[in-house]
């Protein structure tokens, strides 16, 4: 998490900058800095709170200067607060830094760099970074490029970190580990950011920075070298990102838009994926591991948050279709077990960002043991899909609300589909069956669009349950994995206590919490557990509870017991969860918005979680 921007050119940096950092702000927004370069020496603003605090604050202050570097934080080591926003300086105050990840050895280093008569003015462990450089750049008299190469061999953990020098004002240094960074290049300036965002209205050339790459930065030149000392030949690409999917695009906020731009992002999702008319699926990044899927033994998935959600319901999909073994797994729990991976696994790592920390730890560890690793992911050339052998995009544009919605379905439809590949090459599934899977699947998005009329009903009974302090989500089958995924984007942005069950789980304790006072919403949708589930409803009327059912168009038998049913469109069991997902997620955002709460940027939350 924490986003960090970097700019040297010949443009007053202030305004890049700052506009840099309110795109990255998804990563972390509690509190945040920005470093100046001018004649008259550096200008160093750090406050806690959001940018838009630091914009206030700078107001009036001098911000002049073609060269500067900002950071937005998510605490980590030292509570937010002014003195421990980054940029950090040396003892010396000559260099700054500004940093993303974690030193993971700050304190012994920190307590040797005490003994030496170092004195620290912040809490944190990027501190302690840049008195280490200052320290070797002292003793062993060098320049500070090889002096920052040098303290980056001694330091473990994550960074992606960008420093300034007074007294060399004209050039930026730029390192990464573990942690994004990606170089703009303009002509005569360079762009510095996490991901690509703060950059894309400048610049369309681009140089992902590989880990353990270092940089020198000046306007008119970059120089590349490894950690190991050896230069390297930068690859410039060209981005795909377009300026307006970084907009609002009139909506109120960035996660209402996502949520309404989900029929085209499952369709985009699709699109030269599915062949209906043949009953044929074609997944061109598994394509050479096709041979493989005949004989493997089993599926592990691995993801954290929505994206572990989002695993769930591919076990359904692919166990049933697929008839392969599958295991879901956290991978911040996986990582630290001694799991038993052969040659003959494969494990599906899920990530919208493609950055989280602990699932690129387990892909790793799985690496190491000889499984096939393959990657689904949101944002192209992010760390994953460099990590995994295989893998297939999502296709879901850049998601900024830090609540997840159309990367969760859009990697719910790449699941369907990888299930569906999956069959088709263990030939566990028929043609004919692929064709009316596949027909349907086609119109998904279209009765997606069905289920987004449902918002003002939706809205009426947010108003009604808005101050709930409890709510229960419960479904059945793959209807659970919608629960869960209900319950946590109810918690995420309203702070409303949720929890997802499975349905017929409530009675050995969930039951004791139910009341007048508690609603509980069941995926209650005409499937294999539909009876089963109106059995549950009716356990929880009978102690009073508000039932709010997301039930399938035309439904009777629900609607005699529900307080409130919300239709979504009739369909195949296998595409349920796309479509009982959109009325949970309208939920909980009109709930978060009635409850005056911070619907894109919920409180301690980040989007992109690059620290374990
Ligand atoms: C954070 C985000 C969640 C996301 C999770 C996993 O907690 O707030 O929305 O589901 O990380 O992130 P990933 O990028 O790996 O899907």
């Amino acid at each position: 998490m924490c986003g960090i921007v970097g700019y040297i050119g010949y443009r007053e940096a202030w305004p890049i900058v700052l506009k840099g950092l309110k795109r990255l702000e998804y990563r972390g927004y509690d509190s945040a800095g920005i470093a100046l370069m001018n004649n008259g020496g550096d200008h160093i603003y750090k406050k806690a709170g959001k940018v838009a605090v630091l914009e206030e604050f700078a107001e009036t202050q001098d911000k002049s200067g073609s060269i500067g570097m900002g950071h937005t934080r998510w605490a980590t080591h030292g509570v937010p607060s002014d003195r421990n926003s980054h940029p950090h300086t040396s003892n010396n105050d000559k260099l700054s830094i500004i940093h993303n990840g974690i030193i993971e050895n700050y304190a012994t280093l920190k307590e040797e760099l005490i003994s030496r008569g170092h004195e620290f003015k912040s809490d944190t462990d990027t501190e302690v970074l840049i008195h280490l450089i200052e320290e070797i750049q002292k003793i062993e008299k060098i320049d500070l490029l090889e002096a920052v190469r040098l303290a980056l061999h001694e330091v473990n953990g994550a960074y992606a970190i960008v420093i300034m020098d007074k007294d060399n004002p004209d050039r930026l240094i730029a390192a990464r580990k573990g942690s994004p960074m990606v170089i703009g290049v303009g002509q005569g300036e360079y762009f510095i950011a996490s991901d690509a965002t703060p950059i894309i209205e400048y610049t369309k050339n681009v140089i992902y920075l590989k880990d353990g790459e270092i940089a020198l930065i000046t306007r008119e030149d970059l120089l590349i070298k490894h950690l190991d000392n050896v230069v390297q030949t930068p690859l410039i690409q060209e981005l795909e990102l377009k300026l307006e999917m970084l907009e609002k695009g009139g909506f109120d906020h960035f996660m209402l838009k996502e949520i309404y731009e989900q029929p085209r992002s499952i369709k985009d999702c699709m699109r030269g994926r599915i062949y209906p008319e043949e009953g044929k699926v074609q997944l061109g990044g598994i394509k050479e591991f096709a041979e493989k899927l005949k004989n493997i033994d089993r599926i592990i998935i691995v993801a954290c948050g929505t994206s572990w959600h989002a695993g769930l319901v591919g076990e359904y999909l692919i166990e049933e279709y697929a008839r392969i073994p599958v295991e879901v797994e956290y991978a911040s729990e996986f990582r630290y077990r001694n799991p038993i991976i052969t040659e003959k696994d494969v494990v599906i790592a899920i990530s919208q960002s493609g950055e989280t920390a602990d699932t690129m730890a387990a892909i790793e560890m799985a690496k190491e043991r000889g499984a096939t690793i393959f990657g689904i992911c949101n944002v192209a050339g992010a760390s994953i899909p460099r990590l995994t052998h295989a893998g297939v995009y999502t296709h879901a544009g850049p998601e900024i609300g830090v609540a997840s919605t159309k990367a969760f379905t859009a990697q719910v439809t790449v699941l369907t589909l990888m299930a569906f590949y999956m069959a088709q090459q263990k030939g566990t599934i028929t043609t004919s069956k692929l064709i009316e899977l596949l027909t349907e699947l086609d119109h998904i998005p279209e009765k997606i669009q069905v289920a987004l009329e449902s918002n003002d009903l939706v809205k009426e009974v947010a108003e009604k349950i808005k101050d709930s302090t409890n709510c229960l989500f419960l479904g059945r089958g793959s209807g659970f994995p919608v629960a869960l995924e209900g319950a946590l984007k109810l918690k995420e942005i309203s702070y409303i206590h949720a929890e997802g069950y499975p349905a017929a789980e409530m009675k050995h304790g969930p039951i004791a919490l139910i009341d007048e006072e508690m609603p509980v919403v069941f995926i209650a949708t005409q499937n294999s557990s539909y009876e089963k589930v109106i059995s549950n409803i009716q356990e929880v009327k009978a102690r009073k509870g508000k039932v709010i059912a997301i039930v399938t168009q035309g439904d009777t038998e629900v609607k005699k017991m529900a307080d409130y049913c919300i239709e979504i469109p009739d369909a195949k069991e296998a595409f349920l969860p796309l479509l009982a997902t959109i009325p949970l997620q309208l939920l909980s955002y009109h709930i978060a918005v009635m409850r005056g709460c911070n619907v894109d940027q919920p409180r301690n939350l980040a989007k992109s979680v690059t620290v374990e």
